[in-house]
């Protein structure tokens, strides 16, 4: 199957750092399908040549074995093709026709447009494609988040993308989705048996998911002030995990019979007004610390972040999903910069056996799901050391980690994200609906904030966040998981 991919935004960080490293390890693990063209468009005027050149230089930067060596990168940059594009002019569309069009052996099986440009760029970019006739069946795109800023622009963005491509040639990208621990999340609830009996209410004391970043805003100040940790990272890669974690078994494996299921939780997320808001949502701020043994400055001593910003870099919130497999089972969700760790994981924790017979502390099974840096599974049961009649139980661990049972060619999210939209397979994208319904459930937050100028609570970088985010679970008798 031959392909045309196209980046807009070829030159920008997203493309070196993450999409190309990506297309590359697709190409090293021969997953990339032959007779494929990478076209990457950008503003500045340059050759294939000068381009490639840059992308090697690049790819020092790339983490070391994923790394091309001389040879490899010779033949990936054999694929790889650049253009200039001032993305307002019909005309240069009309050249990226062409191209696409001028090729050995005719027009390529699929084409796809992947937009890593800012995202004010996407309306444009997609009316243009669709003057320039550049829409048809054969083709594709590809949409970076953020997609938009509130309801309102994402459905701006929506209606735009929808009047141009059909929902089922729009592949919403959001990267948590691809990578393979969450795949195992879907794997591990509908592909065994062991745990759907026991995943609801009834077993269930509550659900914890963590994702946490030990990295500050580094060079993206002025991106991320304008955005805050809510819009990046809990209106879609949280909210997509507690969709898979909370969904009904979908009846099939496609993409719809998914994305309808996943659609369902995001509506049955409770409301929030503006005084659970004020009770069960937490903002923070970090301030200087020290992160994994070195000094780092405050969020408002990063470069660009203007002075006195009220944005938040830590949100801790608690939630419940309204339906009656879920009804009073509280899900905190937390998430920050300049946490302890880069430590992604969703923590299940189960009731207490009904009558104890044991003695010491009523203790309870726990599942965690690690999604990085390791992707693994932790079941924790209560066992007994023999040593002596009348014992209490002590936790320990069934350890199963992922990169060691299939030690080779794991594929990263990324890769596999690509790969999906060359090949048409929309499981692992996110609908309009559910992405529109995201954005109306945190909306409410989010006008909260915009109306209560106290701002975020400050946090030492290298901390959990604010005192807060521990209370706000500790009031249901509950505890985070490090805190046991
Ligand atoms: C991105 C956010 O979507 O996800 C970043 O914009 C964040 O701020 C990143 O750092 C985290 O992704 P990962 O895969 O490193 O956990």
């Amino acid at each position: 199957m031959s392909f045309d991919l196209v980046f807009f935004g070829g030159t920008g960080d997203l493309t070196w750092r993450k999409l190309m490293p990506a297309l590359f390890q697709a190409f090293r693990h021969g997953k990339l399908p032959g007779g494929g063209r990478i076209l990457a468009v950008a503003r500045d005027d340059q050759s294939d040549e000068k381009y490639r050149a840059w992308l090697k230089e690049r790819f020092q930067e790339v983490d070391g074995s994923k790394r091309p060596n001389d040879e490899e990168f010779q033949r990936f940059a054999e694929l790889v093709h650049y253009t200039r594009m001032d993305l307002s002019q019909p005309e240069h569309y009309g050249r990226l026709k062409t191209w696409l069009e001028e090729r050995v052996g005719g027009q390529a099986d699929t084409v796809v447009f992947y937009l890593a440009t800012s995202p004010h760029l996407f309306t444009q970019i997609c009316q243009q494609l669709g003057a320039a006739g550049l829409n048809h069946d054969k083709v594709r795109v590809v949409l970076e988040k953020p997609l938009g800023q509130d309801l309102a622009s994402a459905q701006e963005i929506n209606k735009v993308v929808r009047s141009v491509f059909r929902e089922d040639q729009a592949y919403r990208i959001d990267h948590y989705l691809g990578k393979p621990s969450v795949q195992n999340l879907m794997a591990l609830r509908f592909g065994n048996a062991l745990f759907e009996p026991l995943w609801r209410r009834e077993s269930i004391a509550n659900i914890q998911i963590t994702l946490a970043e030990s990295l500050g805003v580094g060079t993206r100040g002025p991106f991320y002030d304008q955005t805050g940790c809510l819009r990046d990272m809990v209106q879609n890669h949280a909210l997509q995990l507690l969709t898979m974690i909370a969904m009904e078994p979908p009846s099939t494996h496609d993409a719809d019979a998914i994305r309808d299921e996943k659609l369902k939780v995001l509506r049955s997320l409770k409301p929030f007004t503006a005084e659970s808001v004020a009770r069960d949502v937490v903002r923070g701020q970090y301030r200087a610390g020290n992160v994994e043994g070195r000094a780092v400055p405050a969020y408002l001593d990063e470069g660009k972040v203007p002075e006195g910003s009220q944005t938040e870099t830590f949100v801790a919130l608690r939630t419940e999903v309204q339906n009656w497999r879920w009804a009073g089972v509280p899900f905190y969700i937390r998430t920050g910069k300049r946490l302890p760790g880069r430590d992604a994981q969703i923590v299940v924790n189960f009731r207490p056996v009904p009558h104890p017979i044991f003695p010491g502390a009523n203790q309870a099974n726990r599942l965690i799901i690690k999604l990085q840096p390791e992707d693994g599974l932790e079941l924790q049961l209560l066992a007994s050391k023999g040593s002596s009649s009348g014992e209490a139980l002590t936790p320990v661990s069934l350890d199963l980690d992922f990169d060691k049972a299939f030690p080779t060619n794991r594929v990263g999210a990324y890769e596999r994200l690509l790969l999906d939209a060359i090949a048409g397979r929309l499981n692992l994208f996110v609908r309009s609906d559910e992405q529109e319904q995201a954005w109306r459930w945190v909306e409410p937050i989010l006008e909260a904030w915009a109306e209560d100028t106290t701002g975020p609570r400050h946090y030492n970088a290298g901390s959990w966040g604010p005192a807060a985010a521990s209370a706000l679970v500790a009031r249901d008798g509950h505890a985070w998981a490090e805190e046991v």
